[in-house]
């Protein structure tokens, strides 16, 4: 369905946006849904993390979660203990979103699956899309990159889930708070980190917008050992297919193997991206450091052909 088709959709999924908008009355109502196998071994984590995920999306659009359903798959063989700290992760993680649980449903799966369709509301004149940045726009990212690559060194026994503790803090971390600072101060386009990496995100962002878009290496936060990591080729199967799909758009410049390997990492519950008028990027740095949120000028828009980016 396109807007066009009906007066009341506002966003559809023609421009990748992170949730769908319909208009109904003098408010917006955002609709979305994610669904993912484990990135974590411990169940509880595992809930947390995908509401958190699911949650994101709402919040990249500058909404409030409102209603959020369960969609669960389970091997019937599994405890049923481990399908409810499932659920609790992820019923914590929506009511510290200020939303509720409403439903759901559940299969049998020989592949457990969790994820979450919410529902959230926005002023429909506050909308923030992926699309809407203009050449000169600096690229504001919050969370830090690189928690794909992590999460390959765990499954390998390289690491821990506790001595990535923090990093798995950081995936159950609501983009709440950004994206209050983002309302606040007001952006051209945000979006939140996922799938495609960072350079997949800043990418359709600039494709969206109609614009090129630059990367600064120097500037992009990675969690500690990323690069180690990077180097020797621990990186998700998936990461292989982004940096393919995004070859003919980049220009990787310095960015070899192993930085291809960063900025197209997949991320599970990213940080969001926005982009702002340079005469407001302090101002938004200062309204996310308020808030207990990290925040780095990663790059920015440039005149050139729609969805090209230069890694400088
Ligand atoms: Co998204
Ligand atoms: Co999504």
């Amino acid at each position: 369905m396109h807007p066009g088709e009906s007066h009341d959709l506002l966003v559809g999924f023609d421009t990748s946006d992170d949730a769908a908008v319909y208009r109904l009355g003098d408010q917006a109502v955002l609709l979305t849904v994610d669904f993912f196998t484990p990135m974590v071994d411990d169940p509880y984590d595992f809930g947390r993390i995908t509401a958190a995920n699911s949650l994101s999306d709402i919040y990249a659009m500058g909404g409030r979660p409102l209603t959020a359903m369960n969609l669960l798959a389970m091997p019937c063989s599994l405890p049923a203990e481990v399908t409810a700290e499932v659920l609790r992760g992820g019923a914590d993680k929506v009511r510290e979103a200020g939303a509720i649980i409403v439903g759901g449903h559940t299969i049998d799966d020989k592949e457990p699956k969790y994820g979450l369709s919410v529902m959230g509301v926005c002023d429909p004149d506050k909308v923030v899309r992926n699309v809407g940045a203009k050449p000169g726009d600096l690229l504001v990212l919050t969370k830090r990159i690189g928690v794909g690559i992590l999460n390959t060194a765990i499954k390998q026994g390289l690491e821990t889930e506790e001595s990535q503790r923090e990093v798995i803090e950081s995936m159950a971390h609501l983009n709440r708070d950004a994206a209050e600072a983002m309302l606040e101060i007001g952006v051209c386009a945000a979006t939140d980190i996922t799938g495609f990496g960072l350079a997949g995100h800043v990418r359709e962002m600039a494709l969206g917008s109609g614009c090129a878009c630059e990367i600064e290496l120097a500037q992009v936060p990675v969690w500690p050992k990323v690069v180690e990591y990077a180097e020797v080729g621990v990186r998700p199967g998936r990461t292989a297919d982004v940096v393919s799909f995004l070859d003919p758009f980049v220009n990787w410049g310095p960015a070899g193997f192993t930085w291809k390997g960063i900025l197209a990492d997949p991320q599970t519950s990213g940080g969001l991206l926005m982009a702002v008028p340079p005469r407001k990027v302090d101002a938004l740095v200062v309204a996310l450091a308020a808030r207990g949120e990290s925040a780095a000028v990663v790059g920015r828009m440039v005149e050139g052909e729609a969805g090209t980016l230069r890694v400088v």
